[in-house]
């Protein structure tokens, strides 16, 4: 597809503005990497988790699922069009409803909502739902979320500072939550350092399968831009992880034998732009499948981890009072057999970070909760001493603020 003049162009936030992405690129990328504007969130980029949301001539799309031809001679308006110089209304009705925990899908939220405010700026509960139904959140419970809507036209004056003696129980507007509401949090996926190389990992097809490579340097030098390739023979620690040091037994980059579908098994690094179009079809990969188990009632008789007897990774104890006498001295007994299904708790941000050399530390900025876990588990691969690895926390999506 050809942009000829003038077609390339879009309204972003109230500018006209060029855009020199090719036309079927995500919008999404697009208004993170182009335009740097990185308060629009990519949690799924499958059009799943809504923390995408921005509005494309006032109606709210996800912007990874949006090719960027979709929006040449049109509107786009992202979270950090909401404020100009200060929050919106909308905005200032998060912050003082508690609507934003960890903010990973707040941006997406207030483009959803603001959507709906335009149309109808007196909705009701039931209308709110409906109208964020298309945004995941994994902190609020959404209750906190719908009446920030629902009273974003009533602005509430931010609580008092608490007395002197008094600060125990007392309720303050959270300090960090202006920039989750403006969008400008920085999550472990909105840094990287100029002229950063991006590191994409090749990853197991099969839930079970052995492999082997060809000829890796050979792939790696026909390709303009790819800098390296990585494998567990190039790690020169102990090839083991999993952040609980007695439990550690996942391996940084599986060795000849896959164990789960999705494990990584080598880390491709170029610049951005090779990685982008990297085509993985002849990367230089036999697999052999077979052998898996997906059944978790037998999976103790498997051998999927030889060095565990009985396949187990930890035992416990679960202790509980006499339930017999409870049941028999209550007024009413009921009885009942429940099932659920599997439900993934869907935190939105996906796990990324960006890492760099400071003289002979290794720095890592990313989303974890645990630092020094991640930096011993770190240093034990690569084999340093703990203090030649430091990890900064970046802003955690998904951790319930
Ligand atoms: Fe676009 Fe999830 S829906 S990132
Ligand atoms: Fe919604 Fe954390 S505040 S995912």
């Amino acid at each position: 597809m050809n942009a000829g003049p003038g077609h390339s162009r879009l309204v972003l936030n109230g500018r006209t503005t060029a855009i020199a992405s090719p036309p079927g690129r995500r919008l999404s990328a697009v208004l993170r990497e182009e335009f740097g504007l990185l308060g629009t969130k990519v949690g799924c980029d499958a059009g799943d988790c809504g923390a995408c949301t921005v509005l494309i001539d006032g109606a709210p799309v996800c912007a990874c699922l949006t090719p960027v031809a979709q929006v040449w001679g049109r509107e786009v308006t992202t979270v950090e069009g909401l404020s100009a110089g200060k929050l919106s209304p909308l905005q200032r009705s998060f912050l003082a409803h508690g609507a934003a925990q960890c903010g990973i899908c707040t941006p997406g939220m207030l483009m959803a909502a603001t959507a709906l405010l335009e149309k109808n700026p007196a909705p009701s509960r039931a209308q709110v739902e409906d109208a964020l139904a298309g945004v995941l959140c994994r902190c609020t419970g959404y209750a906190a979320i719908v009446t920030a809507v629902c009273e974003a036209a009533r602005p509430v004056p931010p609580p008092p500072a608490p007395r002197p003696g008094m600060a125990v129980g007392a309720r303050i507007e959270r300090l960090d939550g202006e920039a989750k509401v403006a969008g400008t949090e920085i999550f472990g996926a909105d840094h990287w350092p100029e002229n950063a190389l991006l590191v994409r990992a090749i990853r197991s097809p099969h839930h079970r399968a052995a492999f082997a490579f060809g000829d890796l340097d050979a792939w790696r030098a026909a390709r303009a831009g790819i800098e390296a390739v990585f494998t567990a023979s190039d790690i020169p620690g102990r090839n083991s992880f999993g952040v609980i040091p007695p439990f550690a037994d996942q391996p940084a980059l599986a060795e000849t034998e896959a164990r789960f579908r999705g494990e990584a098994v080598a880390l491709v690094a170029g610049d951005p732009e090779a990685i982008a179009a990297l085509d993985l079809d002849g990367f230089p990969i036999t697999w052999t499948p077979g052998g898996e188990n997906l059944d978790p009632l037998t999976a103790h008789k498997d051998t999927v981890h030889s060095d565990r007897p009985g396949n187990v990774l930890v035992t416990g104890v679960v202790k509980t009072g006499d339930a017999d006498t409870a049941l028999s001295a209550s007024a009413h007994v009921v009885e009942a057999e429940a099932e659920t299904p599997y439900i993934e708790h869907a935190y939105i941000e996906p796990e990324a970070g960006a890492a760099w050399m400071e003289g002979e530390v290794l720095v890592i900025r990313a989303c974890t909760q645990s630092p020094f876990m991640d930096r011993d588990d770190t240093a034990v691969v690569l084999g340093v001493a703990p203090e030649k690895v430091r990890i900064i926390p970046a802003a955690t999506g998904g951790g319930f603020g």
